[in-house]
């Protein structure tokens, strides 16, 4: 039985650059989103990877079932990366024009649907004893970015759930951390042309390190968070931004 690790919002950008990099290891890794999963999987599965795909919505609750009932069939449940969300779809608009359905929209997707994924894989992680839980936030609530309102209350929000996660499943084996990138040039991003324009140049010149930051900047880290070396380490936010939030 491999360890299965199961990332959200793997069809593409920083998702994908994730499941690439932990393909090199010995995971077996489920793919869920709600695009199109199916080739990411099978690009990785050309190359050796043990890969399973899963069309599937992370705020709908018997998505979650499906999914990961099937993945502990055939795997031990071992690590999640919520890294699914909406972020690179919206429109950068004062805080006083942000319609409340898509503040809803934002926070379902960016938080309820974090909070679903670990509601369904703590009971095998628990069965386990151990288990490695790692949700995608942003710098963007450390710095205080403005024209986005609602995203950066989503992400401030997973910085939050991750510290009392990690306190609920602490005595369970089960670390739950958080890695906050900078602006990254990530699939979604690259199609929005209005992101591009107002935060890469601004981006790069706040940086310790003056270049654009790109999916791969962020694997390191999640490889790490979800092995052996970070046992010991829970309820934090891991920052990668080249150099431009201090924390
Ligand atoms: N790109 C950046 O500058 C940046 C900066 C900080 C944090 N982040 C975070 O990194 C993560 C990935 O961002 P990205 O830039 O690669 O985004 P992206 O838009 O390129 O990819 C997001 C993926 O999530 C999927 N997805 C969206 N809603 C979903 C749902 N309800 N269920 C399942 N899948 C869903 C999309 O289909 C897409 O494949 C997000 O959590 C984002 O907030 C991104």
């Amino acid at each position: 039985m491999k360890k299965a690790i199961v990332i959200t919002g793997a069809a593409r950008g920083i998702g994908f650059a994730f499941a690439q990099r932990l393909a090199a290891q010995d995971y077996h890794l489920a793919l869920v989103d709600v695009g199109d999963i199916d080739a990411a999987a099978s690009r990785l599965a050309a190359g050796g990877a043990s890969v399973s795909a899963y069309r599937g919505d992370v705020t709908k609750a018997d998505d979650w079932k499906t999914i990961i009932d099937d993945v502990a069939a055939q795997h031990a449940v071992y690590g999640l990366v919520n890294n699914a969300a909406l972020f690179a779809s919206l429109q950068v608009q004062a805080f006083d024009t942000v319609d409340p359905t898509e503040w809803m929209k934002v926070m379902e997707v960016n938080t309820l649907g974090p909070y679903l994924g670990v509601r369904e894989v703590v009971p095998h992680m628990r069965q386990h004893g151990q288990g490695r839980i790692v949700n995608v936030a942003s710098t963007s609530p450390l710095k205080g970015v403005t024209g986005m309102l609602h995203y950066v209350a989503s992400k401030g929000a997973v910085i939050a759930m991750t510290r009392s996660l990690a306190r609920e499943l602490g005595a369970h084996g089960i670390t739950v951390n958080a890695l906050a990138p900078g602006f990254t040039l990530s699939d979604g991003i690259m199609t929005n042309t209005e992101h591009v324009e107002l935060f890469r140049d601004i981006g790069k010149a706040g940086r310790a390190l003056k270049r654009d930051q790109q999916p791969d900047d962020l694997v390191g880290t999640v490889a790490f968070l979800l092995g052996k070396d970070a046992a010991f380490m829970t309820g934090q936010t891991l920052v990668v931004d080249g150099g431009s939030t201090f924390v």
